[in-house]
């Protein structure tokens, strides 16, 4: 096991022993290769670095107390590369390819899997990019999958602790009909300028309202976003957000725990009824939220933790999540694979 201080991890790269990858040629996918090098070597016409034939997926794997490892939903996460590979015109990667990676992944980096109870996942980033040479505007011939792995703490530094956060509406991440549905890098290029400028306010993220009209909340940063009102769960239905599968086992934890749940889309006025509000995902996991400020248009400011402490509901929720991915709560959803 690693020397490392497991409690301190933040969310950031850091390297391990080994990644796996797999070479799409000649219309099929090759054997999975075991890499122990950082780097790939890429050609320099490959369209992922001009044309952003690039698909990436974030899942976790955690230690528990009975020292399995349980990987949390990775068909889930599968399903939705697939989808963003045919949103952008590569190959689908069969999911055969896609556990045996992430399971290999896991295991040849076993001393950096962070032991129960640390509050520390062990994450793991496929990755599916075009690799063959094009200089007209079209898809290759030749792709790269693969999947490295890291052990990270919270994605927000506050952890669970409830954060601030900052309507945009100088700029969109996505277009109504375009890319937001997918995983794909030019979605989080494009909301590069807004989230640093969110930072740079103080903020730990921005929120992104409905392309179209700038009435109703899309998402919040890299995930999405869910308010609280009258026993009721109520998340965003949009054509221009990733589907987060965190906020779906959301959707389904809080109706088993008698909530009512509604996926519509929620106009900006309507923070002012939430009693509490987050954002979730794979990285955030629950991240609660404190306040969101309305600075680019009359400066409103929607305060849900005045005191700063996270609410009951996203406690509950937070508690029943990680319970399950931690394998300390019954898995009745069925979501964890254990790893061996
Ligand atoms: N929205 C965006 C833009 C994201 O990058 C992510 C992270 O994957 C999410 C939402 C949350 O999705 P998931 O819960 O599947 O990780
Ligand atoms: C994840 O939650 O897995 C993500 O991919 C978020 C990320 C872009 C940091």
């Amino acid at each position: 096991m690693k020397n490392i201080e497991w409690e301190k991890l933040s969310f950031a790269y850091s390297a391990t022993n080994y990644n796996i990858r797999c070479y799409y040629k000649n219309g099929k996918w090759g054997e999975l290769e075991v890499s122990s090098d950082e780097n790939i070597p890429i050609h320099m016409a490959a369209t992922c670095l001009h044309y952003g034939q690039e698909a990436f997926e974030g899942l976790k794997a955690f230690k528990g107390k009975d020292d399995k490892v349980r990987l949390f939903r990775w068909e889930e996460n599968h399903k939705r590369m697939v989808n963003s590979a045919n949103g952008i015109m590569m190959p689908e990667v069969p999911a055969d390819i896609f556990f045996e990676a992430c399971k290999r992944t896991i295991l040849l980096n076993s001393e950096f899997m962070p032991p129960y109870g640390k509050g520390a996942a062990f994450y793991l980033r496929p990755l599916l990019i075009g690799t063959g040479a094009q200089v007209g505007v079209k898809a290759a011939s030749e792709y790269l999958f693969m999947v490295f792995g890291i052990p990270v703490g919270p994605y927000f530094k506050e952890g669970f602790k409830p954060v601030d956060v900052q309507i945009v509406r100088d700029s969109d991440r996505a277009a109504p009909l375009g890319t937001g549905v997918y995983k794909v890098g030019g979605n989080y290029a494009a909301s590069l300028v807004s989230g640093g400028k969110a930072h740079d306010n103080g903020f730990a993220a921005a929120l992104y309202l409905d392309a179209k009209e700038k009435k109703y909340i899309d998402e919040c940063g890299p995930a999405n976003f869910f308010g609280i009102k009258n026993n009721t769960y109520v998340t965003p239905k949009s054509e221009s957000i990733l589907p987060s599968i965190t906020n779906r086992c959301l959707m389904d934890i809080a109706k088993d725990s008698g909530m009512t749940v509604e996926r519509r889309p929620v106009a900006v006025e309507e923070l002012a009824e939430f009693e509490e509000c987050g954002a979730c995902g794979t990285a955030a996991v629950i991240s609660p939220i404190k306040r969101i400020v309305d600075l680019q248009k009359d400066g409103t400011e929607y305060m849900f933790r005045p005191d700063g402490t996270a609410g009951p509901v996203c406690t509950d929720l937070y508690k029943k999540l990680t319970g399950i991915q931690l394998g300390d709560i019954k898995d009745k959803f069925n979501w964890n694979t254990i790893i061996e």
